[in-house]
């Protein structure tokens, strides 16, 4: 390790994000009884530029009259582009219950972005003697933000998670691709004439995790679109669980339960990562720092791996 220690990223289980347009008052209590561990009231771009006032009335009221349990609340503000996000910020942080956890900052480009939000969450909480400080999490979108990454993710002490938005990055990036996350069909390696699809989220991922890592913030994997599509927002969720992101959003109620299952350590992940810890506490009785397990070398390493996996199972209750 560093001199420096790996900060440790909140502790709270992030699995999946469900989000809902704040145009859409009807299904807020459908989301407060999902199973999403984060719930994302939406001002963004889910909602028609003529109903942002609506919406922001629509989720204030929310976050005062609903019960949402367990769940960490998050609201998605306008970007520091629009004409919006001052306002969105402004009523949210004086009209919202104390309820409200974070607000979500999309299409962030700079560490600069998270600051002018810090300054002027941070004015309005001095003003009305909020207690418990907002949360931010932010989505990285957009070249200037995967540039930057590791800058943003060090912007401020309230950020607590980061997520790939696909579809925003893609166009930013100049992608030739239409589809919100996923396989993109012409993105292959051909051997013997064969196609292999290979993954072009893959090292904006990599990279995400790594600025989250390193500051102690929560990795996180954004939207799947074709909500009719099981095993492909499995797969992709298969591959940023292995990357280390502890979660992805739902942009239909139908994939919280997919999230869940994938972000969630299986029976038999967990037996195998209780089995390697007394491997190894068998291994360092007989003076040993490495042995074998079914084969294959374990070592103290080892046990880290095993330890982030019970990690996940202890926060889930699932431990
Ligand atoms: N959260 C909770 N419940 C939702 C929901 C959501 N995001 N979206 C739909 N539902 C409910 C519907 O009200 C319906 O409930 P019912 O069975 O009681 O009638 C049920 O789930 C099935 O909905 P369905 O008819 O399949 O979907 P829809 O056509 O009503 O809505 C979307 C589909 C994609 C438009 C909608 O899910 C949505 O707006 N998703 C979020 C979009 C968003 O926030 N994007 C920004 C982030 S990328
Ligand atoms: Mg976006």
């Amino acid at each position: 390790m560093s001199f420096r220690p790996q900060p440790a990223p909140p502790d709270r289980p992030n699995r999946c994000q469900l989000f809902g347009p704040g145009s859409r008052p009807a299904i807020f209590a459908k989301m407060a009884a999902s199973a999403a561990d984060v719930v994302n009231l939406d001002l963004e771009d889910s909602v028609a530029p003529d109903d942002k006032p609506a919406a922001r009335a629509n989720v204030i009221a929310a976050t005062r009259e609903i019960d949402w349990g367990r769940m960490c609340l998050s609201v998605r503000i306008n970007g520091l582009d629009t004409p919006w996000w001052y306002r969105d910020v402004v009523d949210l942080l004086e009209q919202a219950g104390d309820r409200l956890d974070q607000i979500m900052i999309p299409k962030v480009g700079c560490a600069a972005d998270v600051y002018a939000v810090d300054a002027l969450v941070t004015a309005v909480e001095r003003a009305t003697g909020r207690t418990r400080p907002i949360g931010f999490e932010v989505i990285i979108e957009s070249a200037a933000g995967i540039a930057h990454v590791e800058e943003i993710a060090a912007a401020s002490p309230r950020l607590r998670a980061m997520s790939l938005g696909a579809a925003d990055f893609a166009a930013s990036m100049g992608m030739q691709t239409t589809g919100i996350g996923g396989t993109q069909e012409n993105y292959y390696m051909l051997h013997d004439g064969a196609k292999h699809w290979a993954d072009p989220w893959h090292w904006a991922q990599a990279a995400i995790v790594a600025a989250c890592r390193t500051h102690g913030l929560l990795p996180v994997d954004g939207p799947y679109g074709d909500f009719s599509d099981d095993e492909g927002f499995r797969a992709q969720a298969r591959r940023s669980a292995t990357l280390g992101m502890v979660g992805k959003w739902a942009i239909h109620p139908k994939q919280v339960a997919l999230a869940n299952e994938v972000f969630s350590p299986s029976a038999a992940q967990l037996s195998e990562a209780r089995e390697i810890l007394a491997a190894m506490e068998a291994a360092k009785a007989r003076g040993e720092g490495a042995t074998v397990y079914k084969g294959r070398l374990v070592d103290i390493a080892s046990i880290r791996q095993a330890e982030v996996i019970l990690r996940q199972a202890e926060m889930i209750g699932a431990a």
